[in-house]
């Protein structure tokens, strides 16, 4: 995996309001809520600048004029408004907190969603980290923009406005002081904003090539130290380290900048109110508390100033979260059902394949215009070299790829004419590398069809040949396979796999045989499971060993995506052909491997040590 997998793009796009018209839909079906909290926000601003609005009035209408009853009248409003207020943010926090989480929740749903639409050419082009990325840390970027965000602009945009209103209605020629200094101030307060982030970013890019570093330099040690590339390693690895140094250094040197800065600035407008009370104080124009309440307004819209550059500042990480976002829900379903495709209730019949032409990216054909008929109840064979076409075939059949020229008919149906569901529920298959979920056996076999009885699934798994093993395991069905089934041996996993296969009863089975070596009990018993899924199906195994091929009624050997030769294990050994040498070599093969496996660990001996 290159190690700036997780790494951030900047948003790409121009602000055309798309973005942001789609980011809207995500809160429109949450509209009352958004509402709610905009109220509650809004609230809580005004009753700020009116506190401070109050502390003048008690010093001036209350201490100054010596008045004890409109000291006690400003003091009770006081009293309530705080109580007003104390239920105001208790809304809006919790509001945020749920209209935060309701918009997870659509995100993870419509993510979810559509990636399992998604057909298997786009998991192929596609990394896996990628995806991963795009549905935790993107929808969380998103969900804090939508919400956090949301929060802190219009707290800040309210709260700056209501200040300036109550400035301006104390003393117009002061708040002009002020409304002059306020763009500079946004203005180097989002400048700094910027730039800090700049440095933040920079420092996780590196960090990430740290990491990468970390691990290739512990799980390649061996490979390492055999070599004698300490010395390079440890230079490169210098370079990395001192960057992300440089980086971090550069972040606390603005951060550290950035308060007085704004501070100065902010100094100079105070100076100017300053200087002008010092000009008027005294006059009926500007009593000791119209003072006091400016400089406290003007202190009060500092970090309103302070949030609004940091949201604008991150909002370009979080726009170009939610593009990424939406352009993987945007990506079409390359395989999907055509307007009116039907279920025909069963797909047992013939298959046949027709001109059949495929390739994947590139147009370099994969299988070559090939025809070929699966009788019903039929078992086929595929053998072949490797890179043949085995799996693209068994690929086509279940439809996770579609036929760039030619057809496929099931039954008399042109399969794009059937639903996706249609023909996906009713095929058994058995991968090579077989996949378990996390989660204990009986769940997994029960995969194959949810709402078996465990005494369905017991005798599933019998069938199967997956009984004997299981139930030598301490916990026997409730054991844990452990993530992808890592507890478990290949061998286990495809014992497994079966069950769950016959457990979903398909009407065609497709099992492509592991390739690596399994004991011979392993063998018999997937043996003895093949058999029992096989009896009365149509099956297509892509085989390995010769207990199996043997068995199929027609061997097809598969060489450059095309049929080489076709015939029964006699026929074809007869021919003296590919197969016959294919055949042959097998056996061979046995005893020429165990001799390279002696020559590469001899050879590899003295590193070990
Ligand atoms: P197959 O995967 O069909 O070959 O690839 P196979 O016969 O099953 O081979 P083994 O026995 O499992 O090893 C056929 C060709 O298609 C290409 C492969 O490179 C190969 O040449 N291919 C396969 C792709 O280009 N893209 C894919 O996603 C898969
Ligand atoms: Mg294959």
């Amino acid at each position: 995996m290159p190690s700036d997998f997780y790494e951030e793009e900047e948003f790409q796009g121009q602000l055309n309001g798309n973005v942001f018209k789609r980011i809207g839909g995500l809160m429109r079906p949450h509209w009352r809520w958004v509402t709610g909290f905009l109220i509650a926000v809004i609230l809580v601003s005004i009753l700020d600048a009116y506190f401070t609005y109050l502390s003048k009035q008690i010093i001036d209408e209350g201490i100054l004029a010596g008045d004890t009853a409109a000291l006690q009248r400003i003091l009770i409003q006081y009293g309530t408004m705080i109580i007003i207020q104390a239920v105001a943010v208790f809304a809006f926090v919790y509001l945020v907190g749920v209209l935060g989480e309701k918009v997870r929740y659509d995100m993870r749903q419509m993510l979810f969603n559509h990636l399992q639409k998604l057909s298997l050419s786009y998991y192929s082009r596609t990394p896996v980290g990628w995806i991963m990325s795009r549905v935790t840390n993107d929808t969380e970027r998103v969900a804090d923009l939508v919400t956090w965000g949301l929060l802190d602009s219009t707290w800040g945009v309210i709260n700056i406005i209501t200040a300036m209103g109550f400035m301006f209605a104390i003393n117009w020629q002061l708040a002009l002081i002020v409304l002059a200094v306020l763009p500079i101030l946004l203005y180097v307060a989002y400048e700094f904003r910027k730039r800090i982030l700049d440095q933040f970013r920079k420092v996780r890019k590196v960090n990430s090539k740290i990491t990468a570093s970390y691990n290739e330099n512990i799980s390649g040690v061996r490979v390492i130290k055999a070599l004698g590339r300490e010395d390079e390693n440890l230079n490169e690895f210098k370079v990395l380290s001192s960057d992300m140094r440089r980086f971090g250094y550069r972040a606390a040197w603005l951060s550290a900048l950035f308060l007085p800065s704004v501070q100065i600035i902010s100094a100079f407008a105070l100076g100017g109110i300053i200087w002008y009370s010092g000009a008027h104080v005294g006059t009926a124009l500007l009593t000791v508390g119209s003072i006091q309440a400016f400089v406290s307004y003007m202190t009060s819209i500092l970090w309103p100033i302070q949030d609004l550059a940091r949201v604008f500042a991150e909002m370009q990480r979080s726009l170009a979260s939610a593009e990424r976002i939406f352009s993987l829900v945007d990506t079409p379903p390359e395989i999907k059902d055509k307007p009116g495709a039907i279920d025909p209730g069963t797909i047992q019949g013939d298959i046949h394949f027709e001109h059949l032409s495929f390739w994947y990216e590139d147009e370099m054909p994969v299988i070559k215009d090939l025809n070929l008929t699966i009788r019903r109840g039929e078992t086929i064979a595929l053998v072949g070299s490797t890179g043949g076409g085995k799996t693209t075939i068994v690929n086509l059949l279940c439809r996770f790829y579609e036929p760039k020229r030619g057809r496929i008919l099931i039954g008399n149906h042109d399969y794009t004419d059937l639903s996706l569901q249609s023909i996906q529920s009713r095929i058994g298959v058995v991968l090579q590398t077989p996949h378990l979920f996390s989660g204990t056996i009986r769940d997994n076999i029960a995969y194959g069809r949810l709402n078996a009885t465990p005494e369905e699934i017991e005798r599933a798994a019998r069938l199967a040949g997956a009984h004997r093993f299981i139930s030598n395991l301490e916990k026997g069905y409730d054991e844990e396979v452990g993530e992808g089934g890592v507890l478990l041996s290949v061998g286990q996993k495809q014992l497994i796999s079966l069950a769950r296969a016959v457990l979903s009863d398909p009407e065609i089975f497709i099992m492509d045989e592991a390739t690596s070596s399994v004991d011979t009990l392993t063998e018999a018993a997937i043996q003895k499971g093949m058999d029992a899924i096989m009896r009365g199906r149509t099956s297509i195994i892509i085989a390995h060993r010769l207990s199996t091929i043997k068995r199929a009624s027609r061997i097809l050997v598969i060489e450059d995506g095309q049929i080489a030769e076709m015939g029964t294990h006699a026929e074809l050994l007869k021919l003296k052909g590919k197969y016959y040498n294919l055949y042959t070599r097998q056996f061979r093969f046995e005893r020429e491997d165990a001799y390279d496996v002696f020559k590469d660990a001899a050879a590899a001996q003295p590193l070990e040590g």
